[in-house]
């Protein structure tokens, strides 16, 4: 439970705001790249503001306000230059630092404007495009170990979802909704649907859901120098297979979230970008990884696909994971009201990662840099975890790998990537591809 006040300072996002002015810290990604090339300039909104990203004729990406300065037409109609953004009405043209470099019906030579147009620096990195909107100096953008491992399949899921950011984000400190939300939910929804093939087979990702919540102990959460690990504890003696502790999610503060392991035959990050108190771009970054010695089926760009939420009718669509979060997330309201709610023990990790949010944004406040801000290239890869896969430059990993990779591979190809967004995504017969050689390298290395 929060008090009200705190429930505003770690949602709202607008300019000026304490969460705003943290989130204003980091590089967060806006759009896959690749809806560039299908249409050079986009409207997107981020962070409470209205802004326009484009490509210009020589490949460069600016970020720039919305509206043209002169009489303030929605720059998303623009007209892409080689050097910039040109207004659809009388032709002002916007360089990527918001310099206004031609007003081609005024008469020379002109007169300086008394305002400068809004710009932000954009990258581009693993497919996806990153802006900064916060002070300068502007930091390094932090190489997050899916955007850069290299032999790899990826694809891009976005969906616009109609409530705080926050919501999405706490639910990863939520390990336990698996066992409703992916579990008793499916099940309910697949035998409305009178698909009883699904539900009774006994390999459906329905099953292991449920068995997740027999035995719990209890649960931990502890935080890390990048984020958050938590999971479930359970106990033989409560009912479960076996004593043993099954990890979560790991968190990459402030708004990142990875499934799998880096390196792994499939990997996620799922990013809760607020675009403003009430909206939230939710990006599934998808990551099919090869294990050293087999190569990855090869991409010039990577896709992107939009999940859909809504099936012809306009009903929720509730047969995969990500819809089953985003209908619950939504459910909570426009801005869940944290002074109504009775938190019961499942939400411990919930509660590590607010306070980890209260510490950051008071860090911010005292003028202080935040977790995951880094002035300086950290160099390599960074890992959420702090640290690469467990001893992955030993020369046995590839073929460990491999093998361990197995199990995961086979609930891929029995329902894994029919039970979540990934079916949806155009990279998913690559996926397959890359399954099938990893497969076929298995049983090289099987062979006496
Ligand atoms: S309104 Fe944009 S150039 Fe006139
Ligand atoms: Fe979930």
């Amino acid at each position: 439970m929060l008090s009200p006040e705190m429930n505003e300072r770690l949602t709202r996002v607008g300019p000026g705001t304490p969460c705003g002015e943290l989130m204003r810290r980091y590089w967060i990604p806006i759009a896959p790249f690749a809806q560039l090339l299908e249409n050079p300039v986009r409207k997107v909104r981020v962070l409470g503001e209205d802004l326009v990203l484009y490509k210009n004729k020589k490949g460069g990406i600016g970020l720039i306000g919305d509206r043209c300065l002169h009489r303030l037409v929605d720059l998303q109609y623009g007209i892409p230059d080689d050097e910039g953004l040109r207004c659809p009405y009388h032709g002002w043209l916007y360089g990527e630092t918001g310099e206004c470099k031609e007003r081609p019906m005024e008469l020379k030579p002109l007169q300086a404007l008394p305002k400068k147009m809004k710009a932000y620096p954009v990258r581009e990195m693993g497919g996806l495009v990153f802006a900064y909107m916060g002070p300068e100096p502007v930091p390094a953008l932090p190489p997050w170990d899916l955007f850069v491992w290299p032999n790899a399949v990826r694809q891009i899921g976005v969906n616009v979802l109609d409530c705080n950011w926050l919501q999405c984000q706490e639910n990863t400190g939520d390990p336990t909704h698996s066992v409703w939300a992916h579990g008793h939910l499916f099940n309910y929804v697949l035998e409305r649907q009178g698909d009883s093939a699904r539900t009774t087979a006994t390999d459906h990702t329905v099953h292991t859901r449920l068995e997740w919540g027999v035995g719990i102990k209890e649960l931990y959460a502890n935080t890390t120098e990048h984020g958050m690990e938590k999971g479930i504890v359970y106990s033989k003696a409560l009912g479960a297979k076996a004593d043993r502790t099954r990890r979560h999610s790991t968190v990459i503060f402030p708004f990142y979230t990875q499934t799998g392991s880096t390196g792994a035959p499939r990997s996620e990050y799922q990013i809760r970008v607020p675009m403003d108190d009430t909206h939230t771009y939710h990006i599934c970054y998808q990551v099919y990884a090869a294990p050293p010695g087999v190569e990855a089926p090869k991409q010039d760009v990577v896709p992107w696909y939009e999940p859909p939420m809504k099936d012809e009718n306009g009903n929720p669509v509730l047969d995969y994971v990500l819809a089953q979060d985003a209908i619950v997330w939504k459910a909570q309201g426009d801005i869940v009201d944290r002074s109504q709610e009775l938190l019961g023990r499942t939400d411990l990790p919930i509660v590590v990662l607010r306070r980890q949010l209260q510490e950051q944004i008071a860090l911010v406040e005292q003028g202080k840099s935040p977790m995951n801000f880094f002035p300086q290239s950290p160099g390599d890869i960074l890992y959420g975890s702090g640290s690469p896969p467990s001893d992955w430059t030993a020369p046995d990993w590839a073929t460990r790998q491999i093998a361990v990779s197995q199990a995961f591979r086979q609930n891929f190809h029995k329902g894994f990537s029919q039970d979540d967004a990934d079916r949806y995504g155009p990279a998913v017969g690559l996926a397959q591809e890359l399954h099938r050689r990893i497969e076929e390298a298995r049983q090289a290395a099987a062979q006496p």
